[in-house]
């Protein structure tokens, strides 16, 4: 399986990687994770990338193809990969389809996880980490069970520094500027499939499932 997950922040692209990668052994890459990585590792690049997420824009392509190159480049992802916030922009869609290309390995799916605005506004806002686990909650969405599974074992319900509604709102004007031309990109490929993403997160997985056949 090598696909893309396509969707504006907050329409469940980590969430359902995460799934898959649990339930299907396809190896999930972040890019924001990678990055999220490098700025608590403090390194030159971490630092520069820090205030770009901070400010919700993008990293730079040519910064953004060396990082996914080393990753796809690795011998696991030879068995297939999940991609999730790359690419982002279409120099990062060419980029990604010539290195596949040069690999022997073609995609097989953009899936655009589909969700409405203000949905996205209240995932974001009400998205936590569980510091003990790495679990990805919501103060809305997950029940108070999950939520006391995580602070009952002495964990704390970490906010990620870009979920501030100021920054999600320029997130989302970045998506909308940068990324959504990407639909027509892969819809132009043969490529594209498109799923509901609003409802529980299982049903959700159901669907994506049925669209990856
Ligand atoms: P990144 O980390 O990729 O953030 P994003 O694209 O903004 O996506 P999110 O992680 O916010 O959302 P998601 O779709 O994964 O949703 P999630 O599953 O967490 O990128 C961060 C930054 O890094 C970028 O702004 C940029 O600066 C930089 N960057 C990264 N990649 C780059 C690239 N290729 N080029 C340049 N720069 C790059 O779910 C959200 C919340 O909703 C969670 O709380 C979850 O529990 C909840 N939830 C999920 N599904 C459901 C559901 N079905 N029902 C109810 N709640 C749900």
């Amino acid at each position: 399986m090598r696909i893309v997950l396509l969707g504006a922040p907050g329409s469940g692209k980590g969430t359902q990687a995460k799934k898959l990668m649990a339930e299907r052994g396809v190896p999930q890459n972040s890019t924001g994770d990678m990055l999220r990585e490098a700025v608590a590792a403090g390194t030159r690049f971490g630092q520069k990338a820090k205030a770009i997420m901070e400010a919700g824009e993008l990293v730079p392509d040519d910064i953004m193809l060396g990082v996914i190159s080393e990753r796809l480049g690795q011998s696991d992802a030879s068995e297939g990969f999940i991609l999730d916030g790359f690419p982002r922009t279409r120099q990062q869609a060419l980029d990604l389809e010539e290195l596949l290309d040069q690999l022997g390995t073609p995609l097989d799916a953009a899936v655009l996880m589909d969700v409405d605005f203000d949905i996205l506004m209240k995932r974001l806002t009400g998205r936590r980490t569980c510091s003990l686990t790495g679990k990805l909650l919501n103060i809305y969405f997950s029940s108070p069970e999950e939520l006391d599974e995580c602070t009952s074992a002495g964990g704390e319900l970490v906010q990620r520094e870009d979920d501030n509604e100021e920054t999600i709102r320029k997130r989302l004007n970045v998506y909308r500027r940068q990324t959504e031309p990407l639909i027509r990109f892969y819809q132009q490929r043969g490529r594209l499939k498109a799923i509901d993403a609003e409802g529980p997160i299982d049903e959700v997985y159901g669907r994506l499932l049925e669209a990856l056949g």
